[in-house]
């Protein structure tokens, strides 16, 4: 039940592309919830690369990978303050992992401050084993056919089994 002197809902917005989601992801995700009640996980539709994995696709594993209470997984178009804005996030959640995601992440933070005073970006460092880890890593290593099953979710791992299955 809500009572008038609560604090409201807290809620991040977590964006990205998730080609596909990895352990790394769902630290962070978990992460997030210790400090906001709702954290939307944001597929980003309009990724520069082709991604491997389709739109509903990436999002169906989020899905199946994350299944915690205020955790929900959506799509979206555009910019990215203008989701924020119209879910009535106060947070960007991102990673940093390395110094070389610095760069673009500062870029990244300082042009949607532009966009969105008001919308805070927050960075979260990931669990040390997953430091090294990203998307890009366990797609290559899995189209090779190395084993990716401890870095991603078996729903992960088996989905790329399918897409590489020769
Ligand atoms: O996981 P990624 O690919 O590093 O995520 C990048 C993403 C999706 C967060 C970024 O490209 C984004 O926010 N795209 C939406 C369009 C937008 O708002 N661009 C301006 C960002 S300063």
């Amino acid at each position: 039940m809500s009572v008038a002197h609560e604090h409201p809902v807290r809620i991040a917005v977590y964006p990205g592309s998730f080609d596909p989601v990895t352990k790394g992801h769902e630290d962070l995700i978990r992460r997030s919830l210790a400090f906001v009640e709702r954290v939307v996980v944001a597929v980003a539709v309009n990724v520069a690369k082709q991604p491997l994995f389709t739109l509903e696709e990436r999002v169906g594993l989020i899905r199946e990978t994350v299944r915690l209470p205020g955790v929900e997984v959506q799509s979206f178009e555009g910019l990215l303050v203008e989701f924020a804005r119209r879910i009535g996030a106060s947070v960007i959640v991102r990673g940093l992992r390395a110094v070389s995601d610095f760069e673009y992440e500062f870029q990244m933070a300082l042009m949607n401050r532009n966009l969105d005073p008001k919308l805070e970006t927050v960075f979260l460092v990931p669990a040390f084993d997953l430091t090294y880890l990203s998307s890009s890593l366990v797609r290559e290593v899995a189209r090779f056919g190395g084993d990716v099953s401890q870095l991603v979710h078996p729903a992960v791992h088996q989905a790329l089994k399918r897409k590489f299955a020769r």
